[in-house]
């Protein structure tokens, strides 16, 4: 087969660029940029939300939808959310010597090693276990989860 030419593909190019299409892209029909195609327009950045949920021990967890979620963190978490190497605040109610205590959830099993610490690729416990804002989704979605994962 012919390749096609360098001038084809940047007429090509162009012509994308020109009508901000993909041409042959059906799927693509109708998908815009949240700020719109004029650079200069001003960003529509969404308002800034305080995390949802209230002091912890005041709420109830929120359940999960797939297999293997980190579970949401259902509570404030306002004040010990920086963490530091001398310091992790989530430790203080959720590490296995002291969740029993403050009545909280333990951290998994698979937190820990087999002498029961904390693994250190889980001690940045933000990574992955997110708070909430109750904000409208920026897009539609579809997703509606697999059946609550077994606790
Ligand atoms: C003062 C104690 C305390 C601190 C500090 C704390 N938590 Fe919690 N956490 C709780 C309690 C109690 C619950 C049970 C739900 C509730 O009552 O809010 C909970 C629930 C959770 C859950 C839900 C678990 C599940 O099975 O659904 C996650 C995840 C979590 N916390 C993560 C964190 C993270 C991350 C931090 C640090 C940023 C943190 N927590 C700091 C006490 C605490
Ligand atoms: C790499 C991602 C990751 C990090 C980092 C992480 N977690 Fe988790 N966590 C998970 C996942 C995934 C689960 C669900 C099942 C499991 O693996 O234990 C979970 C489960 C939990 C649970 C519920 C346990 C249960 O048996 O219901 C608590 C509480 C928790 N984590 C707290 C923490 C705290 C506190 C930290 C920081 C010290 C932390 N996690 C760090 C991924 C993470």
């Amino acid at each position: 087969m012919k390749k096609p030419s360098l001038l084809w593909l940047s007429s090509l190019a162009l012509a994308a660029a020109a009508f901000g299409v993909i041409p042959g892209c059906a799927q693509f029909d109708g998908v815009h940029t949240l700020r719109g195609s004029d650079a200069g327009t001003v960003d529509q950045v969404p308002e800034t939300k305080p995390y949802a949920g209230k002091r912890p021990g005041s709420g109830q967890p929120i359940v999960r939808t797939f297999k293997e979620q980190p579970p949401l963190v259902p509570h404030a978490i306002d004040n010990f959310d920086e963490i530091t190497l001398a310091d992790n605040q989530c430790l203080e109610c959720h590490s296995p010597a002291t969740a029993k205590a403050k009545n909280a959830p333990r951290v998994g099993e698979r937190h820990l090693t087999a002498a029961s610490d904390l693994r250190m690729d889980r001690y940045q416990c933000n990574t992955c276990h997110v708070p909430q804002v109750d904000a409208k989704p920026l897009v539609a979605s579809t997703f509606s989860g697999t059946a609550p994962a077994k606790r």
